[in-house]
């Protein structure tokens, strides 16, 4: 494994003030965690504040989404520069709930992946497949779509970090988690199509792939022999100080 990584993604769930509060939380709970990497994803409106908060301890601060243009008339959206501005080094690219709700494309998650790797973000690229998908058999060629094209032409220079968020979209807020026998042969899966697009050196030290979708501390312990396994995108249990401390703690 590598440095293991924990993602607390608090999607639209908390109000600022419920934000800054959980932020404080975290800060004073988590501070003795120093061998696992911890990133907070607030929504956009509380970045700036839970950003200040989190200054200066072992918490890193990331975004749920970014836009790929630079600058410009784009209602609504966030820039990369922003995000840098207000202390992110992480943006979560290509969840499940932005391809569902607001038509985000294998297209734009590329152009944003590129936006975030030129402006030192590091992005989180979200894939999975919904239940129908699975039900069909047609899992591996969805991750595998999904994946290459969120990475067409993406060249990962020394130093430049991504993540590969697998989340099965049917285990998103269910509790239910995919069977451990099930996630290892699919990380198995990531991993070469990584090492069709990369050379070795790269997937080994470039890339970490992590695991999202009804993670809890109750069920966390089916993942730990997970060789390929480098952490968790945690939505639900992100929202608990003391579910998010055990999850991390289990790691
Ligand atoms: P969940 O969400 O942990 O609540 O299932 C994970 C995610 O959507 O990133």
């Amino acid at each position: 494994m590598k440095k293991p990584i924990v993602i607390a993604n608090w999607k639209m769930k908390l109000s600022a003030k419920q934000s800054s509060f959980l932020a404080k939380d975290f800060k004073k709970s988590l501070k003795n965690f120093k061998d696992q990497d911890i990133v907070v994803c607030p929504s956009d409106i509380s970045l700036t504040d839970v950003g200040s908060i989190l200054k200066k301890s072992n918490i890193k601060l990331g975004a749920q989404n970014m836009f790929w243009e630079e600058f410009g008339a784009y209602t609504g959206e966030s820039s990369s520069a922003v995000l840098k501005e207000v202390g992110c080094d992480y943006v979560i690219l290509g969840h499940s709930e932005r391809r569902q709700y607001l038509g985000e494309t294998n297209d734009m998650v590329n152009k944003k992946i590129d936006r975030a790797l030129d402006s030192n973000l590091v992005p989180i690229i979200c894939i999975g497949e919904t239940k129908d998908e699975r039900h069909d058999g047609l899992t591996d060629n969805v991750l595998y779509h999904q994946l290459k094209e969120c990475l067409n032409s993406v060249h990962l220079i020394v130093g430049e970090k991504i993540i590969v968020a697998y989340e099965p979209v049917w285990a998103i807020g269910s509790g239910d988690v995919v069977d451990a026998d099930e996630a290892e042969r699919v990380f198995e899966l990531i991993n070469q199509v990584l090492i069709d697009i990369y050379p070795l050196t790269i997937v080994r030290n470039n890339v970490r792939m992590i695991y999202g979708g009804g993670i809890d501390s109750s069920n966390i312990s089916s993942f730990s022999d997970i060789k390929l396994l480098d952490g968790f995108l945690v939505g639900g249990a992100s929202l608990d100080t003391n579910k998010f401390k055990d999850i991390i703690t289990a790691l």
